[in-house]
């Protein structure tokens, strides 16, 4: 059991896919140099943060802050003030737990802030927390805690300084201050259909970010999208500021990607257009720190003719030569296509596989390998 141990925090992962967000985030700590380490829960939503170790010189709050601000499968980061997590899962155990947490845990608080407390359910906790009396019920009790140890402190239910979440699951309750939130909702404002130029293989800007992140490129670093269509990748990238090259065999779409990436006034300075082919990349080895793409499936975007397997296994003996140990390739593919070991053994890889259900006729299947 936790208790108020500063440099701890938890995060909510979105339930759409909370193992690929698990793998985001692993992804983006992965990128820093600095101590964070990242602790899986009993729940897959929730993973604990922990900075390893205390330091005067890494600013804890503004390293998190990155991390987040770059994720795009996490609700928000609180620190964490007490956190449980049930043995067999009965109200009478979650009732004696609950009573375990005190006041001293709220000891590093701000006395005059004006606070609110929200409670949300995750995957169907137990019996007792289903209905919303129950969830108000706990509310309440948090509050009462917190007004207990600062009788000073005032409730605002609408505009407060401070918001105390309360997350119950069906394995644990966890229980802290709201410090961050993820730019989740900025991002997907910036749908593909928004900028000057739009092609119906667009990627969301949200997937396409998230793709990115997997690579886990470092700030400064190139990343290569070889199939870049519109500029999505490229665009993602560069905000979160990385060096990128796009390359597009389609002379139309080619000049479409060259007016998105003008209009974002972001991204013009970070990224690179070439009118070019997939096949043939040309780049010397290294000189490229990870690759982002989305391929042409042969419906919305063309193939030019390519069987799209055929396609696919030239692409990968390509990129062989250029991506250095270590690094990673992401690619979306339809799940219909079967080829992640024929690729991984051509990388000499081992690859991690997510599937993204996209809309009744199509699944994506998102590849991450990591070259060794
Ligand atoms: C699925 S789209 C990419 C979508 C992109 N992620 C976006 O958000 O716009 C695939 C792109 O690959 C291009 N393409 C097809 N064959 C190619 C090749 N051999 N080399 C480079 N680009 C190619 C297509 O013209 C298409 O624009």
């Amino acid at each position: 059991m936790n208790s108020g141990i500063f440099s701890e925090y938890f995060c909510l992962l979105s339930g759409e896919n909370p193992e690929l967000a698990q793998y985001e985030l692993e992804s983006i700590i992965s990128t820093l140099d600095e101590s964070i380490s990242l602790e899986y829960t009993s729940d897959s939503r929730i993973v604990k943060i922990t900075m390893k170790e205390k330091s005067d010189t890494v600013d804890e709050h503004f390293l998190l802050q990155k991390v987040i601000h770059r994720a795009t499968m996490v609700h928000y980061c609180c620190k964490t003030l007490f956190q449980i997590e049930y043995k067999n899962n009965s109200i009478n155990e979650f009732e004696a737990l609950i009573q375990q947490f005190e006041t001293n845990n709220l000891s590093d608080l701000d006395s005059s802030a004006t606070f609110c407390v929200r409670t949300r359910r995750i995957r169907n906790p137990i019996g007792i927390l289903m209905d919303s009396q129950t969830t108000q019920k706990l509310t309440n009790h948090f509050g009462k805690v917190i007004l207990k140890r600062f009788p000073e402190k005032k409730v605002n239910l609408k505009h407060p300084t401070e918001i105390y979440r309360v997350i119950v699951s069906k394995f644990g309750l966890w229980f802290g201050l709201h410090i961050f939130e993820s730019q989740r909702n900025i991002v997907r404002k910036r749908t593909a259909r928004n900028r000057p130029f739009f092609h119906p293989s667009s990627m969301n800007p949200i997937l396409q970010r998230t793709l990115v992140n997997l690579a886990a490129i470092k700030e400064g670093q190139w990343l290569l999208d070889p199939f870049c269509g519109t500029g999505g990748a490229l665009i993602e990238a560069s905000r979160l500021g990385l060096k990128s090259v796009g390359i597009e065999v389609d002379r139309r779409i080619v000049w479409g990607a060259f007016r998105n990436l003008k209009s974002d006034d972001m991204t013009h300075s970070l990224t690179n257009l070439v009118f070019g082919d997939a096949k043939h990349l040309g780049f010397c080895f290294g000189a490229i720190s990870g690759v982002v793409t989305d391929p042409p499936y042969g419906t919305a975007a063309s193939t030019q003719g390519y069987d799209l397997n055929d396609l696919l296994l030239q692409f990968f003996h390509e990129i062989k030569s250029i991506l250095p140990p270590r690094s990673r390739l992401v690619i979306s593919i339809p799940s219909t296509i079967d080829l992640e070991d024929k690729a991984a053994s051509i990388l000499n890889a081992s690859y991690r596989k997510f599937l993204q259900y996209v809309h009744r006729s199509l699944t994506r299947k998102i590849l991450v390998f990591s070259l060794r």
